[in-house]
């Protein structure tokens, strides 16, 4: 599958990377503002490419949302946005300063192209109001991002949509069918220490990376949650693209709260029967996929492996 993988790297969005450009036709990365601000989203996005050897073109892309504050996640993923990873030298360089424009015309020219955005949606939604068609010229949207009525960075919002909701917004109505690789599932894909030294015997920079940020993540959910295993979000979403067999789903429509003072950037799920809806005359928004549950052990060692190849 030919990929085009929008990212905030990230810790999670760093394995995510390996994990793409393993199992898919990585053809290019986008940045955008999210764990951390964009001029670190984009050079994490370089560093991980240039320890891993990827011969991937990176464009820097949106620098804030369309609407409201910027969120930020310094206190999960660090203030470099890769914990406390010793990194090399940056000998790589962006594409361009122009994610959107990227988007927008590699859509056009590539078949049967992929996006996946791993971050907040602000990229995709601005690349949805410089070409409305882009849904049809793309053969498939994953997100890793919301939840049916769950959250991460509020009771009932997920990180990436509470820190773009507009942009979110816009994504579900404008580009559907999205499938939503939510919390639902990717809280359940796991990994603790022995993962991380299984990464961290590969031996070579790539490897010794992921363990870092990995080992980075899981230490924050310790000092918070006192969990022994963390998940590694953005690395199961890759897998729902790429192995999509592995995955439940069922289609419902979802829409995004923008106002709420207790539920902004909530993904609003329907999960009611779509004939109630019409029985009450209620309007109903576009229908995304909505990934449950997965094959647990089988990703995780997709994900572990992927790792391992670099
Ligand atoms: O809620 C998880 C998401 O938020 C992941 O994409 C992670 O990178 C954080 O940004
Ligand atoms: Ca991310």
């Amino acid at each position: 599958m030919k990929l085009i993988l929008d990212c905030d790297p990230g810790l999670d969005d760093a394995v995510a990377i390996l994990v793409a450009a393993r199992y898919a036709d990585l053809i290019g990365v986008t940045t955008v503002a999210g764990n951390v601000g964009i001029n670190r989203t984009t050079r994490n996005a370089l560093v991980v490419a240039q320890m891993a050897g990827l011969d991937v073109p990176i464009h820097r892309g949106a620098a804030r949302p369309l609407a409201g504050a910027a969120v930020d996640g310094s206190r999960i993923h660090g203030e470099t946005g890769l914990g406390n990873a010793v990194l090399p030298d940056l000998t790589r360089s962006e594409a361009s300063d122009d994610a959107v424009a990227y988007i927008c015309d590699t859509a056009r020219s590539v078949d049967d192209l992929h996006l996946l955005a791993i971050g907040p949606l602000t990229n995709v939604a601005l690349a949805l109001q410089r070409d409305p068609d882009l849904r049809r010229h793309l053969a498939g949207l994953t997100i890793m991002g919301g939840g049916a009525h769950i959250g991460n960075i509020t009771p009932v919002a997920e990180f990436n949509i509470r820190a773009d909701p507009e942009a979110a917004a816009v994504v579900f109505e404008k580009a559907a069918p999205v499938t939503m690789v939510g919390l639902d599932v990717t809280n359940k894909v796991v990994f603790g220490d022995s993962d991380i030294a299984r990464i961290r015997a590969g031996g070579t920079p790539a490897t010794g990376l992921a363990a870092s940020v990995v080992e980075y993540l899981l230490d924050r959910f310790r000092e918070y949650l006192g969990h022994s295993t963390v998940p590694v979000h953005d690395a199961t979403a890759v897998t729902a693209a790429t192995h999509p067999h592995l995955f439940e789903r069922s289609r419902h429509p979802v829409a995004v709260e923008l106002r709420g003072e207790l539920t902004r950037g909530m993904t609003v799920a329907d999960l009611r029967p779509a004939a109630l809806a019409r029985a009450l005359d209620q309007p109903s928004a576009p229908v995304s996929n909505v990934v449950w549950r997965t094959d647990v052990d089988a990703v995780r060692e997709l994900i572990l492996e992927a790792v391992l190849t670099f």
